[in-house]
């Protein structure tokens, strides 16, 4: 049995259809690279508050293959924040015959820049919390890393 989760929030559901299959009849890696394109393109666009584009894409993984009726389920998870780039963790996982078991079958890390309209990079822009004297857990200290965010706690 797999006893491992999918973390990160869900950010895209699709259905593999026949028209994605290779000579094989398997679905093509480009396929779910495109649909973690997308997820990742939707996971930025929402931190940065806009246009986004994708600059690299490293670690991926094909770590098993996606069939006709999967549907394909892509967790995001924005791990780092720079100036203008943005790194997200994806993975896909697939619901087999839509509703069978749950497996991993892709992950990758995803860098993504904020661009202006002409397409140049833009500042990501910071996370202001504000909470009535309430404590953060290290889960979200860890992702609003001190030059990304400010945290101002009123008492
Ligand atoms: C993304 C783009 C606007 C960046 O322009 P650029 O002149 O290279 O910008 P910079 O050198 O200032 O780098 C911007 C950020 O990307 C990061 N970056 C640059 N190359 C990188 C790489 N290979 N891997 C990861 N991050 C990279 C930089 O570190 C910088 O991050 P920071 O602002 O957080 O410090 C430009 O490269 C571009 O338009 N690329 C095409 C994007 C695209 O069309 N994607 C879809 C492909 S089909």
């Amino acid at each position: 049995m797999n006893e491992e989760q999918p973390s990160g929030d869900l950010t895209l559901r699709t259905m593999a259809m026949p028209a994605d299959t290779n000579a094989n009849g398997d679905i093509f890696g480009g396929w779910v690279l495109s649909q973690m394109d997308l997820a990742g393109g939707i996971a930025a666009g929402q931190r940065a508050e806009g246009r986004v584009v994708t600059i690299a894409v490293d670690k991926m993984k094909f770590i098993r293959p996606v069939h006709v009726g999967d549907v394909l389920c892509v967790y995001s998870e924005v791990i780092r924040v720079g100036t203008s780039s943005m790194e997200i963790r994806l993975a896909a996982w697939a619901l087999r015959h839509r509703y069978g078991q749950r497996e991993k079958v892709t992950e990758a890390i995803f860098t993504m820049v904020a661009v202006d309209e002409d397409g140049r990079p833009r500042p990501v822009p910071k996370i202001f919390v504000e909470s009535a004297g309430a404590t953060f857990g290290p889960k979200l200290k860890q992702r609003l890393q001190p030059q990304n965010a400010f945290i101002r706690v009123q008492r």
